[in-house]
């Protein structure tokens, strides 16, 4: 099994620190990404980490991890609510996937409880703040592990 990830990230989240601290933080994407980079490493896992406000760019992307990748970490954004596209995508790709939310979409509005991801993702994260993305890369790290 590829020890190769994907962790993909949605609309908007290029603009995290500035963009509602609130409820998204004051990290920035690159500070996750730094971060995540660090984990990898220890869990001897390769990390490729995108950023798109473009629905056909996380498309492509899970195709090409479709290829190559043993898992697949997404943080859809706005997408997660709404697109069947992203969901079809995955649904194409055969080895573990993790959805991840910074806030916990099931206190905020309505039309955020709904995910389209959640129907193919093997697990959900959410409301851990940035923090999340870090559980997720070692929930992925022990499914590829478990699967040798
Ligand atoms: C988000 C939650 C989504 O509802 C929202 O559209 C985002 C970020 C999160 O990380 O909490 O852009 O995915």
């Amino acid at each position: 099994m590829s020890r190769l990830v994907f962790l993909l990230n949605g609309p908007n989240l290029n603009l995290l620190g500035k963009r509602q601290p609130h409820i998204y933080g004051y990290e920035t994407l690159a500070d996750i990404e730094r971060d995540c980079r660090a984990l990898a490493a220890e869990l001897k896992l390769d990390l490729r980490f995108h950023q798109s406000n473009r629905e056909y760019e996380i498309i492509d992307w899970i195709h090409e991890a479709r290829e190559i990748a043993g898992g697949i970490v997404i943080n859809p954004a706005a997408f997660t609510h709404t697109s069947v596209a992203i969901l079809d995508a995955l649904n194409t790709f055969d080895a573990p996937v993790i959805e991840i939310h910074i806030s916990n979409v099931h206190k905020r509005e309505e039309f955020r409880h709904h995910s389209f991801v959640s129907l193919r993702a093997d697990g959900v994260i959410a409301g851990f703040g940035t923090q999340g993305y870090q559980l997720a890369l070692r929930r992925v790290a022990r499914l590829i592990d478990d699967k040798g």
